[in-house]
């Protein structure tokens, strides 16, 4: 019998632009622990609640900057009231997303895996993710500039520069939402089984 190292493969099946969820060994806590039975569950503590409304926030931020540029792209939004309505948005995801994944790399994914090395592939995963994630980031926030810009030019130039956004946009936005729902999948069920105070994330104070 032999212990295969995942290969390039295995990395590849799982990038974010490519996955539809968690393969089969990755599930087996979420299998104990559906989606249903989070919210009402005795161990979903302050830590997770406060976390998942982070995620929350990030939804709604993502919903409201693809609504807002599709209002502007079919004309609904004038070019002169965009900008303020879609700076500050996008601004505050970008900032908000680096600052949300730094503390998730450095202090919650090294807790939960070593917490179950069942599970750790998956933090190899979403690390993974998050490097993918900032380089959509740079993308989105370059296009966005060269938009913003474009509202000063031509038509032909703010149909290209629109184009290039919602091309670099929609690649972030869509990623996020898979990897917040998949990061979602893999701690939640882990948090409810072991519980906030035993794993070492409870909120103090
Ligand atoms: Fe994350
Ligand atoms: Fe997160």
């Amino acid at each position: 019998m032999t212990v295969e190292t995942p290969g390039s493969a295995d990395t590849e099946t799982l990038a974010l632009a490519r996955r539809s969820g968690w393969p089969e060994e990755l599930r087996v806590l979420i299998a104990r622990y559906p989606r249903e039975q989070w919210q009402a569950h005795a161990n979903l503590g302050e830590m997770a609640r406060f976390w998942l409304s982070r995620h929350a926030m990030f939804r709604e931020l993502a919903a409201m900057i693809r609504e807002i540029e599709s209002q502007f792209r079919d004309g609904a939004l004038p070019p002169a009231e965009f900008p303020r309505l879609f700076v500050p948005r996008l601004q505050f995801l970008l900032s908000q997303l680096n600052a949300h994944h730094q503390i998730e790399d450095y202090h919650y994914f090294p807790i939960f895996r070593a917490a179950d090395c069942r599970l750790a592939r998956g933090f190899d995963v979403l690390e993974g993710d998050h490097h993918a994630i900032h380089i959509d980031m740079a993308r989105t926030a370059e296009t966005a500039n060269a938009l913003l810009r474009a509202l000063l030019g031509d038509a032909e130039g703010l149909r290209r520069c629109g184009d290039d956004y919602a091309n670099a946009s929609g690649a972030l936005l869509k990623g996020l939402i898979r990897h917040l729902d998949d990061e979602e999948d893999l701690i939640v069920p882990l948090i409810l089984d072991r519980g906030e105070g035993a794993l070492g994330v409870a909120h103090h104070g």
